[in-house]
């Protein structure tokens, strides 16, 4: 089954994830809805200096937004900031170092980052795939302890503070890679079965629909989604998958081309955006959004949290919505 459903998945992929899906697509966007100035909106763009995020946050600041940059490494950080800066012309973009995989650290940036600033839209953009099992310095699996719970806990965190403001938003940068993998919690933490890091990426970015479906539901205030910005090019996808990255070469996506659904779920009218709780990719794929994440399991993810309590009861399990911008 794994191997059917990766192979229809690919080859989805190749049509509608690609450069040219992207070039196809976007024939049917509508220009007007990115053509905005957001001066006054705060932007907290996590894994601002690299790739999709460095992309969406540049796109933000051209606009007049505030963007709060969240990244690991002061170095990286500072030179993507002043970069953004100088081709912007927008000197309203903060550092925050942070490494998201560390939950205390996490949290403790939150409540410093609350006394200071407002903020309209988070984007929870930074991921990873960590191929051999390594652990945090709390013993959790790294990709588990960035992708899941360090996005967990931010947007948690968060949510009082974006609720003091108009037309707040959180977009999870998650990864339609999660096509291929039912979510399965059983083994969160990826000690029973061999370690294979792009599945348990899938299973990650699979957490994060749930979790988005889950705090749309929770807190109607808010607009969360969550979306696949498609195959692109970055230091991310060079790093962790040279394989494919050398495979599909010219045919994956700019990171300009990868930030536009970011972008346009941060910007275009709310209405546009409507309704809460999606996963922005494209049509359907056969055979793999038939059979919804049943409630019980989605409800362990949330649970399995550990160690920040569950702050939402158990809400029903939806099953993915598939929407698009052009049919990404
Ligand atoms: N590129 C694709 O084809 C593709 C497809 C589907 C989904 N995505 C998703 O898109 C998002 C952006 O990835 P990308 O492709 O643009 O890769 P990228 O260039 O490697 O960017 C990833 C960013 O996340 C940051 N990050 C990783 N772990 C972190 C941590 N523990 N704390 C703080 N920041 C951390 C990285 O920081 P450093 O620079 O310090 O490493 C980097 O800024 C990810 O969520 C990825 O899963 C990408």
């Amino acid at each position: 089954m794994l191997l059917y459903r990766s192979a229809v998945w690919f080859a989805k992929g190749l049509r509608e994830y690609t450069k040219s899906g992207y070039e196809s697509a976007s024939k049917d966007f509508i220009p007007d809805e990115l053509e905005v100035q957001v001066p006054g909106r705060a932007f907290m763009v996590t894994g601002g200096n690299s790739g999709i995020g460095k992309a969406t946050a540049f796109e933000i600041a051209k606009r007049g937004g505030t963007v709060h940059l969240v990244c690991r490494d002061q170095n990286r950080a500072e030179g993507a900031r002043g970069e953004i800066i100088r081709e912007s012309g927008n000197q309203n973009i903060f550092l925050h170092i942070v490494d998201l995989s560390d939950p205390k650290t996490v949290w403790k940036f939150v409540e410093n980052f609350k006394q200071e600033h407002t903020l309209n839209v988070l984007i929870n953009n930074a991921g990873c795939m960590v191929n051999k099992r390594e652990l945090t310095e709390d013993g959790l699996e790294k990709n588990f302890a960035t992708n899941t719970l360090g996005v967990y806990v931010l947007t948690t965190a968060l949510i009082p503070v974006l609720e003091k403001e108009h037309d707040p938003r959180v977009i999870t940068v998650s990864s339609g890679g999660m096509l291929v993998q039912k979510l399965n919690t059983d083994d969160l933490q990826s000690e029973r079965t061999a370690f294979d890091g792009t599945m348990v990426y899938a299973q990650n970015k699979r957490q994060q629909v749930v979790l988005t479906e889950r705090w749309a539901r929770a807190h109607p205030a808010i607009h969360f989604s969550c979306m696949h910005p498609g195959w692109v090019d970055t230091p991310g996808v060079r790093l962790s998958m040279p394989g494919f990255h050398a495979r599909l070469g010219a045919r994956l996506r700019s990171e300009a081309q990868g930030a536009d659904t970011v972008l346009w779920l941060a910007l275009a009218p709310t209405d546009a955006v409507q309704p809460s709780g999606r996963f922005f990719q494209g049509d359907f794929l056969p055979g793999c959004e038939g059979a919804p994440d049943p409630p019980l399991r989605a409800a362990r993810v949330w649970e399995g949290l550990f160690p920040f309590p569950v702050i939402v009861p158990g809400l029903p399990w939806q099953g993915g919505s598939f929407a698009c911008r052009g049919g990404l």
